[in-house]
């Protein structure tokens, strides 16, 4: 086994404790308050060689870090880490795919069925001891039944939300940067066009500036009065605000939500409506999923330190090689 207990590992803000406690038992685990360059020494500066992060790292962090050669990011979303700036500088950046499709998926499919079928309101309606006092909890307005599904996003978790829908017997379309030659669904070029094409909108797409608040007004305007929108990728892809104003207004019928534009902190507006299903970004957040994404996030540091290769590396340091190693091994 390659000895890696001196090499350096920056744990910047809180992390897993399965991960942080991986790492300590095989490199030398700094941890550090939050990703602030200005709380970097210049001991830090001088030994750190690895990250493992779930926290937003920005170029100015990075460059705090003259040593470092891989950020392993806990999430297959990696949006608050600039990537594209540690590939320029020869930095492989990781995340954690596969681990968690079909958490993810399943938990999408859930809330989906809690916003149209109202199910927290009626186990609430129980619990308040209703059911005995005043009757059966109200027929939900809304039924899964009938509903024509588009997929923002049709990636690896896209997919495993697509084929569970499909099961359900619902008709799926997407939008996708591309056109995809190996799934059944159909494929619409803009968002808008997919949105008027279908009632159920299901955001699965990854964050970052190519889709920033890509779902708009004039999304929610094409999706319609019997609308749902439902989003377990990210807060930053949604015009939170219009958002709000189409499920107030009746623009579309009812929102499912699992992420938000600025996490933990959720609008008052949004908590005040019936019609908003809302979880607190739970989409992976079980005990032997987040277990998993620890233990992939501490095996991309083990083996970029110990056969110079990344076992999940994103595509922006897709070309990143450990210096030193001219050509990765095995
Ligand atoms: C992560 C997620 O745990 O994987 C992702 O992209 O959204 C979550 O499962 C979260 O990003 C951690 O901050």
């Amino acid at each position: 086994m390659a000895e890696t207990r001196d090499i350096a590992i920056l744990v910047p803000g809180v992390l897993h404790p399965h991960a942080k406690e991986r790492i300590a038992g095989r490199f030398e685990l700094i941890a550090l308050e939050r990703a602030d360059r200005a709380l970097v020494t210049e001991e830090m500066a001088a030994r750190v060689r690895g990250m493992a992060a779930m926290t937003t790292v920005e170029a100015g962090f990075i460059d705090a870090l003259p040593h470092l050669e891989i950020i392993a990011n806990f999430g297959v979303g990696y949006d608050a880490v600039d990537a594209a700036h540690a590939g320029r500088r020869g930095i492989m950046v990781t995340n954690t795919p596969d681990v968690l499709t079909e958490e993810v998926a399943d938990t999408a499919v859930g809330l989906l069925l809690n916003t149209v079928r109202e199910l927290p309101r009626a186990e609430t309606w129980l619990r308040e001891g209703r059911w005995a006092r005043e009757g059966g909890y109200r027929f939900s307005r809304g039924s899964l039944r009938g509903r024509t599904v588009g997929i923002f996003g049709m990636g690896r978790i896209g997919r495993a939300v697509a084929q569970r829908l499909a099961a359900f017997g619902l008709p799926i379309a997407y939008h996708n940067r591309r056109k995809l030659d190996d799934v059944p669904y159909v494929y619409h070029d803009t968002l808008p066009g997919l949105a008027a094409a279908v009632d159920t909108l299901i955001c699965v797409a990854p964050g970052g500036p190519e889709t920033h608040r890509a779902v708009n007004a004039d999304v929610f305007e094409a999706l319609g009065t019997n609308g749902v929108f439902v989003n377990i990728g990210r807060g930053s892809t949604v015009d939170e605000a219009a958002l709000i104003q189409a499920l107030q207004k009746g623009t579309i019928f009812a929102a499912g939500l699992d992420v938000f534009e600025n996490e933990p902190h959720v609008p008052e507006a949004l908590i005040a409506l019936e019609n908003a299903s809302l979880l607190p970004h739970v989409g992976s957040a079980s005990v032997a999923t987040r277990q998993a994404m620890a233990d992939l996030v501490v095996d991309n540091l083990v083996t970029w330190f110990t056969q110079d290769r990344a076992i999940t590396p994103v595509p922006e340091t897709g070309h990143v090689k450990r210096r030193g190693v001219s050509q990765s091994v095995g």
